[in-house]
């Protein structure tokens, strides 16, 4: 009978997590100012390199963005939310824009570069025209928690997935404010997990998959420690095949805290 320890890098990087949060004071809404560009095609954001494919076209109303490298992080934070506003009061509304990071900027001239949607939503009623005649305007930014309504984490078969140990999977609807640092598989009712490595972003893949049905778990970070989210249930059937979505059955819905100050408690509205 196999004996489930969770691998030594895993929990390491919990610790090593716990760690640098709590050498800064913690924040949950850490805001930062830059200017915010926008992409006047929404193709270039939805085949980004997150690789959400023509799924992300619909992630957030349309709400997207790309990050530049200190928000991309090698991929780590494709999915992220950010609340970004604009600072010129009259052209734009106080709560901004709620975007979701599906690519990565080629510039480092700006945190954020955004869909047309996006920049639009930033604007009051009736100044959108206006506020697109500026290419790139100041902004603030803040992490939030993402939401997806009604759906919960669900895992996308990758195309070069093949049955039954190779088996390449990307996170899709990861809600909350966190990152996922680790991702385990083992066949439904069993305890013998394997460990799956990070691609890039939200994608994962391990050469040693054991035959289905499959179940997950993932370590996210959340609060101020990494903690384990299990999917016990069938998430993969038997049969799973390349190119289909499956549904987790759980939702991520903590807050990680960051280190910053002073830290912004107030809501954007
Ligand atoms: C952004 O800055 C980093 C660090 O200075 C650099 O390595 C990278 O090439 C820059 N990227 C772009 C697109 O300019
Ligand atoms: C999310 O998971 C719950 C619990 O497993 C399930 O009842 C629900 O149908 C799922 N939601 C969707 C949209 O599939």
């Amino acid at each position: 009978m196999a004996v489930s320890i969770p691998s030594s890098s895993t929990l390491l990087l919990v610790f090593l997590f716990s760690f640098l949060v709590s050498l800064a004071s913690a924040c949950d809404r850490c805001v930062r100012t830059s200017r915010a560009a926008y992409y006047t095609s929404s193709l270039t954001l939805a085949a980004g390199s997150c690789g959400y494919g023509t799924a992300a076209a619909s992630f957030n109303g349309g709400l997207l963005a790309a990050a530049s490298p200190a928000l991309y992080r090698d991929g780590v934070g494709c999915g992220a939310c950010f609340q970004v506003r604009c600072k010129d009061k009259k052209l734009c509304g106080a709560a901004g824009a709620r975007v979701v990071v599906t690519d990565r900027a080629r510039t480092n001239r700006t945190d954020l570069v955004l869909s047309s949607p996006a920049f639009a939503a930033m604007a009051r009623p009736g100044m959108a025209a206006q506020l697109a005649k500026f290419g790139a305007v100041k902004v603030e930014y803040k992490r939030v928690p993402c939401e997806y309504k009604g759906k919960n984490l669900s895992v996308r078969v990758e195309e070069r997935s093949r049955a039954p140990n190779e088996l390449a999977i990307r996170f899709l609807f990861q809600g909350g404010q966190t990152d996922i640092v680790a991702v385990d598989v083992a066949q439904v009712g069993s305890s013998n997990w394997k460990f799956m490595a990070r691609d890039s972003g939200p994608a994962w893949s391990t050469s040693q998959a054991p035959p289905g049905p499959l179940q997950f778990r993932v370590v996210v970070t959340g609060g101020y420690d990494g903690k384990w989210v299990w999917a016990e249930k069938e998430v993969l059937p038997r049969r799973w095949r390349a190119g289909e979505v499956y549904d987790t059955g759980v939702q991520i819905t903590d807050v990680a805290q960051e280190g910053c100050f002073p830290c912004d408690t107030q809501e954007w509205r």
